[in-house]
């Protein structure tokens, strides 16, 4: 992670300045990878926020109740206290169990506005003193410069009906009720108000890594493919006939999300990113097996919804038998075996509409990159076995490197991860208050 001590060179906006960029939502998906992708880029202090800590070596945390407006303040409001923040990265979000019908419920949008709006108030009133309007460029100056904020292909409508194909971002507003507008219309008027730009990113579904994240694919695919391996089956196909889809590797938005804060064409503008390419779900299940080392299976429905729960004892002692640094399953995958039916369209032998988002402003604005959603997903899996996440693809009996203390997998993985063990429903706003 840079500092002011080691980083040199031309600033974020202007010479010699230092960014100073807080991740807000900072153990989800995104967030994870934004910390990561700011933090290895020089010229950035990098802040996570978010309730537990996102597991990340060497970079700051605050850990905040979003919901809390006194608590923000107390983190973020107070001058002098914290050098004020020159960038924000909201990537914050609450679902509910179930995850769907919270996508129409007003509650929660109201839950997520309010998360955001707590968030902008704490940064006003932390601005370091003096600091008033848009700076001229200076990270230093205590003045929020820019604010990417996350929405996704449902600002299309692409969860309540078939979508225009190619959702292109300068469609008028879908007609539907949505946290997304109304965090956006607070966004805009914040904006005109103080003075900062902005940048609205509308991504695909999401591959990365995170523990809890209830819209995590990768993990319950990782999951799937590391149970039925387990078990002795091959990797059977589980869902149904799929329309092609786009995606989005994590680090690829991460860098999305780095190169808005350099580029005057991402000023004020709205954006789809995704891996640059389409795939059909089925099609990328070879690659799968052959990235853990399995067969490949006559395609058999399965919901991944029951099947990952259904298993967490075996799962348990799959940890405990390959010494893996994972935590107990339903805490890494939380509601993302029912996401993964949601795109795998299980249990349906018709395909779902298609809706695929149009990139072309994003490339035309200069952000050109690009990752084969086959290779990205093949490298997530690597990754995944490489730290113990899941199984080595040869090595169904011991890990590559011995555990010296014999401790086994779940006290390691939180450590690994540095995310306290409290379940979802243990959490603030956790399952049992209905919302997260
Ligand atoms: N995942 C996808 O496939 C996908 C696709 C398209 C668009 N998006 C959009 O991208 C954005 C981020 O999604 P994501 O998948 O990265 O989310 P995620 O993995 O669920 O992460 C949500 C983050 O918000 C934090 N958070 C939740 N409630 C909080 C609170 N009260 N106070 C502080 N922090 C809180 C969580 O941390 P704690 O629980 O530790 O507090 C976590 O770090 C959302 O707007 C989503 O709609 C996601």
């Amino acid at each position: 992670m840079a500092d002011e001590s080691t980083s040199s060179g031309e600033g974020i906006s202007g010479a010699g300045s230092v960014g100073r960029v807080l991740v807000a939502g900072a153990s989800g998906l995104i967030g994870r990878a934004a910390l990561e992708v700011f933090a290895a880029s020089p010229d950035w202090e990098v802040t996570g926020l978010s309730r537990r800590a996102p597991g990340l070596a060497g970079i700051s945390h605050l850990s905040v109740d979003l919901l809390d407006r006194e608590a923000c303040r107390r983190a973020l409001g107070a001058p002098r206290a914290q050098p004020a923040f020159s960038h924000l990265v909201y990537c914050a979000l609450q679902e509910r169990p179930g995850l769907v019908g919270g996508w129409r419920d007003r509650e929660l949008m109201e839950t997520n506005r309010r998360m955001l709006e707590n968030l902008l108030d704490a940064l006003e009133t932390g601005k370091a003193p003096g600091g008033a309007g848009r700076s001229a460029g200076s990270g230093a100056s205590g003045v929020l410069e820019h604010v990417s904020l996350l929405q996704g292909a449902k600002a299309y409508g692409a969860h309540l009906h078939p979508i225009r194909v190619p959702g292109r971002e300068r469609e008028a507003r879908d007609d539907h009720e949505s946290f997304y507008w109304l965090q956006e219309d607070l966004l805009r008027s914040r904006a005109a108000r103080a003075g900062f730009h902005f940048t609205i990113w509308r991504p695909p579904v999401v591959f990365g890594h995170a523990l809890g994240s209830p819209m995590n694919p990768l993990a319950a695919v990782a999951a799937f493919a590391s149970l039925m391996k387990a078990e002795g089956q091959p990797l059977r196909w589980p869902g149904g006939r799929t329309a092609p889809q786009d995606g989005v590797d994590a680090r690829l938005l991460a860098r999305a999300l780095l190169w808005a804060t350099r580029s005057p064409a991402a000023r004020d503008e709205t954006f789809n990113v995704s891996n640059g390419d389409v795939f059909l779900w089925e099609n990328l299940w070879p690659a799968v097996a052959r990235a853990m080392d399995m067969e490949l299976g006559e395609p058999e429905p399965c919901r991944l919804a029951a099947f990952l729960p259904d298993r967490v004892e075996r799962w348990a002692s799959l940890v405990e038998a390959e010494r893996l640094q994972a935590p107990d399953l339903l805490e890494w995958v939380d509601e993302s075996g029912l996401y993964a039916d949601l795109l795998l369209n299980t249990g349906r032998d018709e395909p779902p509409p298609p809706s695929l988002l149009s990139t072309v402003k994003l490339r035309q604005a200069g952000f050109q990159d690009c990752i084969d959603t086959e290779d990205m997903l093949v490298e997530w899996l690597e990754r995944l076995q490489s730290e113990r996440f899941i199984p080595g693809p040869h090595a169904p009996g011991r890990p590559a490197t011995p555990d010296p203390d014999g401790a086994g997998g779940r006290r390691g993985a939180r450590e690994a991860l540095g995310q306290r063990s409290a379940t979802r429903d243990e959490r603030p706003g956790g399952r049992a208050g209905e919302s997260r």
